[in-house]
């Protein structure tokens, strides 16, 4: 029997170093941390750190849009990701994307990012959708090192960035 969409946990499991993938809407009291390494990392972007926590507050969703994603590791938060349906506002037609991509400074090189972009696919794939999109200015190789597609480049925010697409098919239920 299958299990309804929004019960199901998602479990990407990396051995290794035991890196779960989980809702940020269980981790929520970590919304102030997660904050300060996005605030820290885009100062430019927010008014100030009470709108960063706004924005995180907004994606405590498990089945609609927008939602969070976080990586633990020994019941700590190292990392978290989005899932939106819109990133830039011109381009309506590409939905839904993967955003806010980040990973604790100290913890970073070591596949983070790696299974929160898998967990976050995961999730889109759960959810339905056969596409899903992402906009980078400085993380381009990172992105096509891992399979995704770039299908143009775009001037946003006074800087040119690249979009990418990765195709991620229809989840098949045994
Ligand atoms: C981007 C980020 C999430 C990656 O997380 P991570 O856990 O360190 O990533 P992973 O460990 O999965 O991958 C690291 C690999 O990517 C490579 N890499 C890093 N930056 C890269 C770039 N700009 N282009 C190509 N490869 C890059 C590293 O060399 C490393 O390669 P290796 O595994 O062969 O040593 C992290 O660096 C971060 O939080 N950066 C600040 C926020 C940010 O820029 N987010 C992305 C917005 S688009």
């Amino acid at each position: 029997m299958s299990v309804p969409l929004k019960e199901r946990h998602i479990t990407v499991l990396n051995t290794d170093n035991m890196i779960e993938i989980k809702y940020l809407y269980e981790y929520e009291t970590w919304i102030p941390v997660i904050a300060q390494w996005y605030y820290a990392e885009w100062p430019k972007i927010y008014t100030g750190i009470a709108q960063v926590i706004s924005r995180l507050e907004e994606r405590t969703n498990r089945s609609s849009l927008p939602l969070g994603l976080v990586a633990v590791e020994n019941g700590e938060v190292v990392g978290a990701v989005a899932l939106k349906d819109h990133e830039i506002e011109a381009l309506t037609q590409h939905t839904p994307w993967l955003a806010s991509l980040i990973v604790k400074k100290e913890n970073r090189g070591q596949g983070i990012g790696k299974i929160l972009i898998e967990g976050l696919l995961d999730k889109a794939r759960q959810l339905g959708f056969l596409k899903i999109f992402l906009y980078t200015d400085t993380m381009a190789g990172y992105y096509a090192a891992l399979g995704w597609t770039e299908i143009q480049k775009y001037y946003y925010k006074q800087q040119e960035v690249t979009i990418f697409e990765k195709k991620i098919g229809p989840e098949v239920y045994t």
